[in-house]
């Protein structure tokens, strides 16, 4: 199994990415926590994650320009940042990679890089893609006869699709475009006995999110149809319940320990029947995918609407992945519509978000969807895994008690100091508040010989 990592930087044979080519990323990457922010740096540039160019972007903590950030939204008065890490360990269809992942909770990148050392280790993650297809809609709300709807669509298919294809040239030219309609019947759930019409429009948006042309081609087919129909037309815009283009990963663990299998499953089964249980499940499945998403540069929002909507597809809320164990092997999947971007808008734009994708050697938006997918499902299994054995209390209280140091006023010298005494209080007592932090400090200033060695 190929073991290096492959990356687009641009740097020439002889660089350090290309003379350690027989170093592989897994030693690269072991022991990655431990490393100061340097090293980091230095460890990604020698596995060819970034470029010298990056390196240094990276050093310098410069990040989106508020006169860049001006050309995203209105009324810009600053820019927020969140912190931007890697998980690591990642083995995802055969291929290694280094995960970017931008996001402010402790935790979510430690549990995504251990849980992926597991299933590396121990186990496979593979990914695919069910359908190519987005949708957008154009909304009839209250028709006197669907069938004349339906009749309209079928009739003239094809300049619909003309005109709708002259408006999504791009996705044309780069072998996409519109495809298909599809007409349903909603109802109304007013009284009325009218029903609404609702067309969609199929379209294939290759490398693109496609958002901006989806919703263009609905609005240019607008007057067509109204004039064909002789009905009026209400809304026209996409929508993220993308159940025609669905992103799956799977993770498979053989000879899974009986216990911690079965506590897993367990786990898993609480979610999918229990929808205050699914919510939570779902949300330790976004940490991944969300900070991910966020890292380069994609419509977060989007994704999030389109996986609870599709967890919701069987008139329950429910676990969006599911574990189960065939002879022995631990078996995790997750179906989801995760439509991504990456070329275009924030993802060309924003410095980060283009070296985040750089970094993942992403070849396709659907590529990038796929590691999504595969990140998702593996944050998932290190939330049951805690959840079903030692809590997620233990993982989070190392960065939390960093958190209370600094939340306390401590000093950046003083942080390791006023972290390791509440290190032994929450060993002691399972919990450590931000009271206890401030009494820490106020000990370690005024008694010096208290410090921790
Ligand atoms: C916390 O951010 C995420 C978890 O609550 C997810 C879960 O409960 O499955 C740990």
């Amino acid at each position: 199994m190929d073991n290096k990592i492959v990356s687009s930087n641009s740097q020439p044979a002889g660089s350090p990415a290309a003379s350690k080519g027989a170093t592989s990323k897994q030693d690269l990457t072991s022991g990655f926590s431990r490393l100061s922010r340097e090293e980091r740096w230095k460890r990604l540039f020698e596995m060819g994650a970034i470029s010298d160019k990056e390196l240094e972007y990276l050093r310098s903590g410069a990040g989106l320009a508020p006169d860049l950030a001006e050309h995203f939204i209105e009324n810009v008065i600053g820019v927020m940042e969140v912190p931007l890490g890697v998980a690591v360990n990642f083995r995802i269809d055969q291929e290694d990679y280094v995960i970017p992942m931008a996001v402010e909770e402790t935790s979510i990148i430690a549990a995504a890089s251990k849980t992926a050392r597991w299933v590396r280790d121990s186990g496979t993650l593979t990914t695919a893609i069910k359908g190519r297809q987005i949708i957008g809609q154009i909304q009839f709300p209250a028709v006197s006869s669907f069938g004349k709807i339906v009749d309209v669509v079928r009739d003239n298919k094809q300049e619909l699709l003309t005109i709708s294809n002259r408006v999504a040239d791009g996705l044309v030219r780069r072998g996409g475009g519109v495809q298909d309609f599809q007409v349903r019947s909603v109802e109304r759930g007013d009284g009325s006995s009218q029903s609404m019409a609702v067309v969609h429009v199929l379209a294939d948006p290759c490398d693109a999110m496609g958002a901006n042309v989806i919703n263009q081609v609905c609005e240019a087919l607008k007057p067509h149809l109204e004039l064909l129909t002789g009905e009026k037309v209400g809304l026209c815009i996409l929508s993220n319940l993308v159940d025609t283009k669905l992103t799956q990963a799977e993770v498979r663990i053989p000879n899974i320990d009986k216990e911690l299998g079965e506590g897993i499953v367990e786990a898993a089964l609480f979610a999918r029947q229990d929808p205050y249980r699914a919510a939570t499940n779902n949300k330790g499945v976004m940490n991944g995918i969300d900070a991910l998403l966020l890292a380069t540069g994609n419509d977060w929002r989007a994704v999030e609407a389109g996986v609870h909507a599709y967890a919701a597809r069987s008139g329950q809320y429910r676990s969006i992945t599911s574990w189960e164990i065939n002879d022995g092997v631990l078996v995790g999947r997750i179906e989801a519509p995760i439509v991504v971007g990456t070329v275009g808008g924030v993802t060309a734009l924003h410095p980060t978000a283009r070296m985040a994708l750089k970094m993942l050697n992403v070849t396709s938006a659907e590529h990038l969807s796929r590691i999504c997918a595969a990140v998702g499902l593996v944050q998932n299994l290190g939330a049951l895994r805690a959840l079903s054995t030692v809590g997620v209390v233990q993982g989070h209280m190392r960065l939390h008690a960093a958190n209370l140091a600094v939340a306390a006023g401590a000093e950046p010298e003083e942080i390791p100091w006023v972290q390791a005494k509440l290190q032994e209080i929450l060993d002691r007592d399972r919990r450590v508040s931000l009271r206890q932090a401030i009494d820490v400090l106020k000990e370690i200033r005024r008694e010096p010989a208290s410090r921790p060695q």
